[in-house]
């Protein structure tokens, strides 16, 4: 037996965990190479970098999906090879704190680790909201009104926050990977030009803003799908401004829905705390500015985007004024 801790953010792009002994955070890619659909060849950065470079007996994807789990047995054995690397092997025995994203079931994020080979001390969950605002130095506990918006790969979260739960919360399927694909489309469509996923978002780090583009452009490799050929082609950032628009219109429009359905006195600790922003793909130029500018109010924005829900899941298994905001199953009984 041993008294590892963890705190586990089960992300559609990235697996942050934050283990206690050491105190430190491990992040990859969520993602896994299976080879003829039973052998798992390589999990994490090692999976990601075979993404979309496989043979056909090779699929390389991700165990989530959307946020929820896609894979249970995959998920499973990700986790445990990489905490047996980490840990030195002694699994058996430990904790784990897992965040539960808005919508998913309690059940099924508590049996990924309680029915896995790891022989779990005991599982269990903080609403990924709450994790995301602790993660961002909020005093969740407070009779406070905070707004929280976690733009991730496959899902944005628009959370208002008060006494240490979530008071209203929205989970949409777009995200990172959504305006990956607008680059994508767009591209093709205007210079019937092919690229890969890894090319859309490599251009999107590079080029993406939220409003008024600077200038800048950069060079890519695709395949010109005329002649059939790979060839270079330029992309400017006003290009991509117009590509990815329409995504950030649909994340506006859910914050939006939420502002407008959130309880007025909630609303008016809104407007004195300002909005929080987190999720990688709050890296995008400028979209605090997109956000502060349509709803005219002030936001801030984590400078470590991705480990906000872990850090968050950290100060629940440090902080005993914290503890309280994990809590178990119906099914689960621990001492
Ligand atoms: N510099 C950047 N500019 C724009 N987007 C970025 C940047 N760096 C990372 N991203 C995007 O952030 C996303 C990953 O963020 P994160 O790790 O928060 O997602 P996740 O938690 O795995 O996903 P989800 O919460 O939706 O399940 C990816 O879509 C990635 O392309
Ligand atoms: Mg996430």
């Amino acid at each position: 037996m041993n008294n590892h801790c963890f705190g586990c953010d089960f992300g559609s792009y990235h697996l942050k965990i934050y283990h206690k002994d050491a105190d430190s955070y491990l992040m990859q890619h969520n993602m896994v190479a299976v080879q003829d659909k039973k052998t798992m060849l390589a999990y994490g950065d090692e999976a990601y970098a075979m993404f979309e470079k496989a043979p056909a007996n090779i699929q390389v994807s991700s165990p989530m999906s959307y946020g929820n789990l896609a894979s249970i047995s995959y998920m499973q054995a990700f986790l445990k090879s990489l905490l047996e690397k980490n840990t030195k092997g002694q699994l058996r025995g430990a904790e784990f704190f897992v965040a539960l994203p808005t919508d998913m079931q309690e059940r099924s994020f508590t049996m990924l680790i309680q029915d896995s080979n790891m022989k779990p001390k005991a599982v269990y969950l903080v609403d990924k909201p709450v994790a995301a605002g602790l993660g961002l130095d909020i005093n969740v506990k407070e009779a406070q009104g905070v707004m929280v918006i976690d733009i991730g790969a496959e899902t944005t979260e628009i959370s208002v926050l008060s006494l240490g739960g979530t008071v209203i919360s929205r989970l949409i399927q777009t995200g990172g990977r959504s305006i990956d694909d607008a680059i994508q489309a767009a591209i093709r469509k205007e210079y019937n030009f092919y690229i890969g996923n890894k090319t859309a978002e490599n251009i999107k780090k590079e080029l993406a803003y939220a409003v008024e583009p600077e200038e800048g452009s950069m060079q890519i490799c695709g395949r010109n799908m005329v002649i059939g050929l790979p060839q270079m082609l330029e992309i400017t950032t006003e290009f991509v401004y117009e590509s990815i628009k329409e995504q950030l219109n649909v994340i506006m429009d859910a914050v939006k829905s939420i502002l407008e359905r959130t309880p007025p006195e909630l609303g008016v600790d809104i407007i004195r705390n300002g909005i929080y922003l987190t999720g990688g793909s709050a890296r995008i130029r400028k979209l605090d500015q997109l956000i502060q500018e349509r709803s005219g109010i002030r936001v801030t924005v984590d400078n470590e985007p991705e480990l906000s829900v872990a850090r968050g899941l950290a100060r629940v298994i440090n902080d005993k004024e914290f503890r309280s905001l994990a809590f178990v199953t119906k099914e689960q009984k621990y001492e």
